[in-house]
């Protein structure tokens, strides 16, 4: 059931996230985040924004923002971090991450965090990436995904459940295999294996492919 409040599922994820995120973030996620960031460049769409964990860390080389975030919940939750913003101008939209309202080419950096997980067609979401992202430009990815053996195992396990409760959420997506499969070339991969290798992180940079694909 849907309200201008959202989902009965976006409003529940909107008031968990903040309790689980907040630690996560402080327990090194935040600095991760910063590092990654740190390469954003020129007018920057992030999608997915949630609550923001990631705005504070765009650096001054980040001339727009574009926050885009569907949950009514969270962007109301985003009013709390804009006064962290460097660029010089920033906007905060409803939105879709299929059916994104910009123009081909519209951006120099496109940012997904832990987005991924979230969309029931990850295909089309990277394409629609690809498609807003200048020639030349950067994706910055930053995606939990399966993990290896057991890790793995408890992934597929909780998928069901946690699907439920984390709007969507499903821990045990292959998002490199997404990105392989898409228009965007992966240019540097780091792997993380968070939480004892119970949050495995994929953490990187894309661009257009040159092969035509
Ligand atoms: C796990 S949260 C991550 C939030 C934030 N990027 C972060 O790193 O903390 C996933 C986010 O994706 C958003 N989302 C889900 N489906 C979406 C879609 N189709 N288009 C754009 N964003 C979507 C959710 O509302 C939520 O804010």
């Amino acid at each position: 059931m849907s309200s201008e409040r959202g989902t009965v599922g976006q409003r529940y994820f909107a008031g968990i996230y903040p309790r689980i995120m907040n630690r996560v973030e402080a327990g090194g996620h935040g600095r991760l985040r910063a590092r990654h960031l740190s390469r954003a460049r020129g007018r920057t769409l992030d999608l997915g924004t949630g609550n923001g964990y990631s705005v504070p860390h765009y650096p001054v080389e980040v001339t727009d923002l574009t926050m885009v975030e569907p949950n009514p919940g969270l962007r109301d939750q985003l009013q709390a971090v804009v006064g962290k913003i460097r660029a010089e101008r920033w906007e905060i939209l409803d939105g879709d991450a299929y059916r994104l309202p910009f123009e081909d080419g519209s951006f120099d950096t496109v940012a997904a965090s832990l987005l991924f997980c979230s969309l029931d067609d990850p295909d089309l979401a990277l394409a629609e990436v690809h498609r807003v992202l200048r020639p030349g430009g950067t994706f910055l990815f930053h995606e939990h995904v399966r993990g290896q053996g057991v890790p793995g195992f408890v992934h597929d396990l909780i998928t069901p459940v946690q699907r439920r409760l984390g709007d969507g959420c499903r821990p045990n997506r292959d998002f490199l295999a997404t990105l392989e499969r898409s228009p965007l070339a992966a240019v540097e991969i780091e792997e993380h294996s968070g939480a004892g290798g119970l949050l495995p992180l994929v953490v990187g940079r894309a661009s257009g492919r040159h092969d035509g694909r």
